[in-house]
């Protein structure tokens, strides 16, 4: 057994690297130096790079976005997470232990108690009932027959299908058939979720309804969870923080509102250039120093711009900006009109 470190983070992925190929280790120590980026190594080692150096953690009870194009590298770095591929160089750690130095038994444990994973498309038995698709983990675990039937129909219900377990898997359809997916990996009230595009195959009005209920049990649970998507939106709206990769590498890891507007990169910018900064543009990004008209309605600094706006058109002059005692500017509507215009240039 490994040492246990002190940790706050379920999860910890350092320096990671991922090269397949039989010249791995060659081309490991050329692309850690520099000389050779992903089109590089294939012509010269005939290596494919498949994460290059990545980096992120997972709070507790967080959601981590992972968002990059096809062939970025995100199902990847997910595989590693359960160790089911083994990295050319770096470290995952699973609340501080090194998933490389579990024994066989420990990693059973972790794949079966520990983690729950989601993919994109979710493979059930034909001829099992929903709750015995649900249940299979268990089963495998041997749990009690009463215990499986107990944990796969609360399961089912958290996902809301409750009523559902005697069914078959023909009988529901492709949404369904995810949130059955999604019910197998939490019967076991696993404390991490790794979900690999798990809605990406679903119709739009589907999708959406799917992630609205993942939101809401997500807050509910409080699972510790690691959502790949290759969609930006979705990204957008499931993610505590977003990590954006591209060619393997993590381009930039920061909240919605700081991805979208402070991007680091050339290639988080553009890529971020179709979204309206609208909604995530607070008062402290919009507002001038000095102190605003006796009078004037008070908001903090972290007011979204649509509460700001709401305040003009029910008649203020003028916002003060505070932390509930000292000013720390204001805000007129050519303020506000002018966060709009530019937003109208760069959409
Ligand atoms: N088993 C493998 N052998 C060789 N190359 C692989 C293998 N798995 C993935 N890759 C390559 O690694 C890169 C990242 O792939 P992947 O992680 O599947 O991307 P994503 O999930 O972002 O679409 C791609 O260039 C892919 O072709
Ligand atoms: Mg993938």
């Amino acid at each position: 057994m490994t040492e246990i470190m002190p940790h706050q983070n379920a999860i910890d992925c350092q320096n990671l690297w991922k090269i397949f190929g039989a010249r791995a280790d060659e081309a490991l120590v050329a692309a850690k130096n520099g000389e050779v980026d992903k089109d590089e190594a294939l012509k010269r080692f005939s290596c494919v790079i498949g994460v290059a150096d990545a980096s992120f953690s997972v709070a507790e009870g967080e959601i981590l976005c992972i968002m990059g194009l096809s062939g970025s590298g995100k199902s990847t770095i997910i595989r590693h997470v359960n160790r089911l591929i083994e990295p050319t160089d770096g470290q995952i750690l699973i609340e501080g232990r090194d998933v490389m130095g579990l024994n066989p038994k420990e990693l059973r444990q972790l794949r079966a108690r520990k983690i729950g994973m989601v993919f994109q498309h979710m493979a059930l038995w034909p001829h099992k009932s929903i709750a015995d698709n649900v249940a299979f983990g268990l089963e495998v675990q041997k749990t009690p027959k009463g215990q499986q039937r107990a944990a796969a129909e609360s399961a089912l219900e958290k996902v809301g299908l409750g009523g559902w377990s005697d069914r078959y898997p023909d009988q529901l359809s492709g949404g369904m058939q995810q949130r059955v997916g999604l019910a197998r990996a939490m019967a076991a009230d696993p404390d991490i979720l790794l979900m690999d595009e798990p809605f990406s195959a679903l119709d739009p009005l589907i999708r959406k309804d799917l992630q609205d209920e993942f939101l809401k049990l997500s807050r509910e649970v409080k699972k510790t969870t690691l959502f790949i998507t290759h969609d930006l939106d979705e990204a957008m709206k499931m993610g505590d923080r977003i990590a954006i990769m591209k060619d393997g590498r993590i381009d930039q890891t920061g909240t919605p509102e700081s991805i979208v507007l402070r991007p680091e990169t050339d290639y988080v910018s553009r890529f971020v250039s179709s979204i309206s900064t609208l909604k995530y543009i607070s008062a402290s990004e919009i507002m001038t120093p000095g102190k605003a008209k006796s009078g004037a309605p008070e908001f903090g600094a972290s007011t979204p711009l649509p509460v700001l706006l709401a305040a003009f058109t029910e008649g203020a002059e003028e916002l003060a900006i505070t932390d509930g005692e000292t000013h720390l500017g204001r805000i007129s509507s050519t303020d506000i009109l002018q966060a709009v215009q530019t937003d109208l240039k760069r959409v």
